[in-house]
């Protein structure tokens, strides 16, 4: 179903898709998502953000004559010729309930909550399947260790999609416990900043009130001009034009 914005393309630069087992043409310059908007679907699941953060979108594909399976985000990856696509519906995975006040940042707490990261096999199928890239095998590992702040730094990028427990053998449901090791982290671990204390503070204490209530009351073009005169840190090194 070809839109005006689209006329630009020729019907010769179209290529083959093939979508839940169906043939498509589409132009080769469409993001997954996209190109099934352009085949006439309507996505009301599996599409959030559509800029690569809410993990919505997971997608399995194949090529024509290549065996390997893919796995990709329907929002950032571009169409290929021959590709066969499947959307992943939502992974049912284990996730625990637990007041996270509550808790101690400890190896005791993670496995208590989550006995099953014990059993994971270091097989990387995970890894292999994460379109953010992460080394989902490594802060299993961590996890396995009990290292929260290992586990927490390098499952950081996250995007919570799902794709590394539906490849997993050993029924992990790797990103649910790789947050709880970042709300851990964050709550218990990390370091205080004692600048935001104090400015915490300091805004409890009503120290800002008359200030922001006056904000409140300024239109958006004297916000702006505020905003475009307020003091800058000079840099040392040469500066971009803001827009
Ligand atoms: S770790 Fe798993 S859930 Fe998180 S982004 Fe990677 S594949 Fe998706
Ligand atoms: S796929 Fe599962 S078993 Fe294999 S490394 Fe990842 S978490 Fe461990
Ligand atoms: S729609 Fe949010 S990551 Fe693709």
């Amino acid at each position: 179903m070809e839109t005006e914005k689209q006329s630009e393309v020729t019907e010769a630069d179209l290529i083959p898709v093939y979508i839940m087992g169906k043939r498509y043409m589409v132009p080769p310059t469409l993001t997954i998502m996209k190109a099934m908007e352009y085949a006439g679907y309507k996505l009301v699941r599996g599409c959030g953000c559509r800029g690569g953060f809410c993990g919505a979108c997971a997608t399995a594909y194949r090529i024509l004559g290549d065996p390997k399976l893919y796995f990709g985000l329907a929002c950032q990856t571009v169409v290929q010729p021959n590709m066969y696509l499947a959307q992943i519906p939502f992974f049912p995975a284990q996730r625990a309930t637990y007041d996270i006040t509550k808790l101690e940042p400890t190896a005791t707490t993670l496995f208590s909550i989550y006995p099953e990261v014990l059993r994971c096999l270091g097989c990387g199928a995970c890894t292999k399947a994460c379109p953010q890239e992460i080394d989902v095998r490594a802060y299993m590992a961590a996890g396995m260790k009990g290292d929260i702040a290992t586990m927490a730094d390098l499952s950081f990028d996250c995007i919570m999609c799902g794709l590394c427990a539906v490849r997993c053998p050993a029924e992990e449901a790797q990103y649910n416990i790789a947050i709880l090791a970042r709300r851990l982290y964050g709550r218990y671990l990390a370091p205080r900043s004692k600048h935001l204390e104090e400015r915490l503070e300091e805004i409890e204490a009503g120290e800002f009130d008359v200030a922001l209530a006056e904000l409140k009351r300024l239109s958006r073009e004297e916000l702006v001009a505020r905003y475009r005169a307020r003091d800058i840190e000079p840099t040392e090194g040469p500066r971009e034009e803001e827009d």
